[in-house]
């Protein structure tokens, strides 16, 4: 990946807009398919047109190729068949301006013997960013995540929900546009998790991020999404496409509502259908 230079203006969003028609889409999954060394056929060929903007949410059974297909997304790992474009354009241009992306995983990662500072310094000290900018970007995205007064302290001090928030600052000091998020709250309780939930919505609303997003969770998906992809297994692909028409940036409030029942409770009936042995794969 190319150098990720920290610093761009933070902007608020001035309309109520997500998904910018006048930008070219963050990722373009072109019928794309992945059969694994040991022949296991992880994905069908995919197609799939991410907007820039756009907070999607891939969920469904385990198995079905959520992780296989963020780690396509994330060039980490290579289609079979068929090809991705980002931006419209190859991987190779992806570290350029406006076409950064950062990677958050289930696990915080984090280096043990490393202050929070430091963790977060990591990818910057990777792209041989120029110290003077370094401590100013650090400090902001530790402030971001509400760490502010942890930033000298080491993860062994931290609680579980304070190390994914390092993790995330980790991953916004390089001012991404697209940021890739694989099951990220899963190990943590509800309470933590609908904390980092709603930062997390207000992170992608005030920063424009384009967001990819892998969880087991119902509620977190209606909560989060613009748009909520329902995968099932054997091979992986795409079921159902679910898009959560309630303005952004949402609230506690949303949760509270019966649209948000409503939707929930949809999702609910369609992952049941997705995890049948007999799911089709046809699209609503
Ligand atoms: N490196 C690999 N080699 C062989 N098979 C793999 C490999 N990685 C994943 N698979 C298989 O591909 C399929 C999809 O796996 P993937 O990890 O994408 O599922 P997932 O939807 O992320 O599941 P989970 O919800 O459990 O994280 C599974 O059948 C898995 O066993
Ligand atoms: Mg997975």
């Amino acid at each position: 990946m190319k150098a990720l230079m920290p610093g761009e203006p933070l902007s608020e969003n001035p309309d109520q807009t997500t998904a910018s028609a006048d930008k070219p889409p963050a990722v373009e999954v072109l019928s794309a398919e992945k059969v694994f060394a040991n022949g296991t056929r992880g994905l069908a060929p995919i197609d799939l047109t991410i907007a820039d903007g756009e907070f999607l949410t891939l969920i469904g059974p385990s198995g079905c190729g959520k992780s296989t297909l963020l780690k396509l997304i994330a060039n980490l790992i290579e289609p079979s068949d068929g090809r991705l474009l980002w931006w419209r354009g190859e991987f190779g241009k992806v570290g350029q301006d406006g076409r950064r992306f950062a990677f958050v995983f289930q696990e915080p990662t984090l280096m043990p013997w490393a202050r929070v500072d430091a963790n977060v310094r990591l990818p910057l000290e990777l792209a041989d960013v120029a110290n003077a900018k370094m401590a100013p970007a650090v400090a902001e995205a530790i402030e971001r995540v509400g760490l502010s007064k942890f930033a000298r302290h080491f993860p062994r001090q931290l609680s579980g929900g304070m190390k994914m928030r390092v993790s995330i600052a980790r991953a916004l000091v390089t001012n991404p546009n697209l940021l890739l998020m694989d099951e990220p709250f899963g190990a943590l309780d509800e309470f933590t998790r609908n904390n980092l939930d709603a930062d997390l919505i207000r992170l992608w609303w005030e920063r424009k991020l384009t967001t990819v997003f892998v969880t087991h969770s119902i509620y977190e998906a209606v909560f989060l999404s613009t748009r909520i992809i329902v995968m099932a297994a054997n091979p992986g692909r795409i079921f159902r496409t679910m898009t959560i028409d309630e303005p952004q940036p949402r609230d506690e409030g949303f949760r509270d509502s019966a649209k948000f029942a409503a939707y929930c409770r949809e999702l609910s009936t369609w992952l049941a259908e997705a995890s049948l042995p007999t799911a089709s794969g046809a699209a609503s």
